[in-house]
This record gives C-alpha cells, sequence and structure tokens, in this order.
C-alpha cells in the first residue's frame, strides 16, 4: 500500500491510487473538475495540480499515479494561485448566464450542483480577469430528464466516456475544433437519441450545469 506525505500528513492509500486520492484522504479538498473515477484522465481542467518535492514538477493528481515513498505539496499559496488561474481560465469563457460572472443569476437552477462554481468561490477566481468571449447559453430541452447547455460545457469529456461506457448506440461527441470545439449529438439528432440510457449517470458526473437533471424549477 502506497504511503504519500502531503504537506507533513502521512496517508496510505489502495494500491493503483493517484495522487489525488492522496490529497483527499490527507483532508484536501481540491477541485478535479475533468476526473471522475472510472474515466481515463484527460487533464484538461489542470485545476488539480500538485508539486512533487522531489524533483520539484508540477502535475496533475489525478493523473498522477501515487508512490510509496512519495512527497508532495498541495496547500502552499504557489499551487493554490495555479488553481486559481485554471478556474479563471474556465470561467473566462463559460457562459453569459453563469450567475458568477455578475450579470445576473445563473439561469441553470443548479447553483448548489456545480463544482465550478463552488470551487471558483472557495479559490476567489475571478471569471473576468482574463479577456474571451463567453458562450451564449443555449439550453435544450428536448430529452425526458436531463437539461443540456452547450454553453456552460468546459470540455471536460466525462459525458462522452460515460456514454460509451453505457454503451449508448449515438453518445455524444466533441464537434468543431480548436475556439468552436464543443459537445454535441452525431447526425445533428435528440439529445434524447443520444442518452437512451445514460442522462442521470451524465448529468450527476458533469462538473457544471452542462448536463442537468431535469426538475421543477429548472429553466429553460
Ligand atoms: S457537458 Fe458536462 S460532462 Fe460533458 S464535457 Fe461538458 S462539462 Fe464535461
Ligand atoms: S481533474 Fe485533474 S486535470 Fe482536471
Amino acid at each position: 500500500m502506497p504511503r504519500v506525505i502531503v504537506d507533513d500528513v502521512v496517508v496510505d492509500v489502495a494500491p493503483g491510487s493517484n495522487l489525488l486520492a492522496a490529497v483527499r484522504k490527507a483532508g484536501h479538498d481540491i477541485p478535479a473538475l475533468c476526473y471522475h473515477p472510472g474515466c481515463t484522465p484527460n487533464t484538461s481542467c489542470m485545476a488539480c495540480v500538485v508539486r512533487l518535492v522531489e524533483t520539484g514538477r508540477i502535475v496533475p493528481a489525478c493523473a498522477t499515479p501515487a508512490e510509496d515513498g512519495q512527497r508532495i505539496e498541495s496547500e502552499t499559496e504557489a499551487l493554490r494561485a495555479l488553481r486559481r488561474t485554471a478556474l479563471e481560465l474556465l470561467l473566462s469563457e463559460h457562459a453569459t448566464a453563469c450567475g458568477l460572472r455578475g450579470d445576473g443569476p445563473c439561469d441553470c437552477g443548479q447553483e448548489e450542483l456545480c463544482r465550478l462554481r463552488k470551487y471558483a468561490l472557495a479559490y476567489g477566481a475571478n471569471p473576468r480577469r482574463f479577456a474571451a468571449t463567453p458562450r451564449p447559453s443555449t439550453p435544450r430541452d428536448d430529452h425526458p430528464e436531463i437539461i443540456f447547455d452547450p454553453g456552460k460545457c468546459i470540455l471536460c469529456g466525462l459525458c462522452v466516456q460515460l456514454a460509451e461506457q453505457v454503451g449508448e448506440p449515438l453518445g455524444l461527441t466533441v464537434v468543431g475544433r480548436g475556439s468552436d470545439a464543443r459537445i454535441g449529438v452525431p447526425f445533428e439528432q435528440s439529445v434524447a437519441a443520444a442518452l437512451t440510457r445514460a442522462g442521470r449517470r451524465v448529468a450527476a458526473a458533469c462538473p457544471t450545469g452542462a448536463l442537468t437533471p431535469r426538475r421543477p424549477n429548472t429553466r429553460v
């Protein structure tokens, strides 16, 4: 069982664990927006960074295996600043209708479930630090269980992986390139056709209000 030292706290984690498990076991709730157990890390958010003391390297905790005897830093001011910047970059292109931008209330009705919002507030992230064009909020109301708003997506890819895992015949995919990349349904089909079984599962994993369970106070 690997024993890791996280900011002077010694923790043992299960074999095969990543450093995110060690950090969390040490009691630190760091942002890990594009990570989900059972999915392949794609390190798109870079909000979970930690520092390997031996080499000085900054690495994403979600994609770095925990090794016995490793010593890492998690809660230094420098690392918190890097995480804050990662959150600010995500927020800079986030939906116009996000309440964090100060233009009005969040319109997805998922404030309490949105992990981007939770960590942005915890880290004091400034949504306007980086100049970028926020995406318009474009909710799709064509699934019986969930609402899909690509404008709030941070392209973590978890929904694509999870839909594949349950064997959705259509599923979701990344369409477009570069700054135009977004999550969409192949062949312009409906979200209901894309997610025949995985709707609630992907909504539970989505780190933002891009995929949310349908409920009475969810506005479209
Ligand atoms: S819709 Fe949600 S789960 Fe899917 S890529 Fe966007 S943020 Fe990630
Ligand atoms: S959760 Fe580790 S890079 Fe996104």
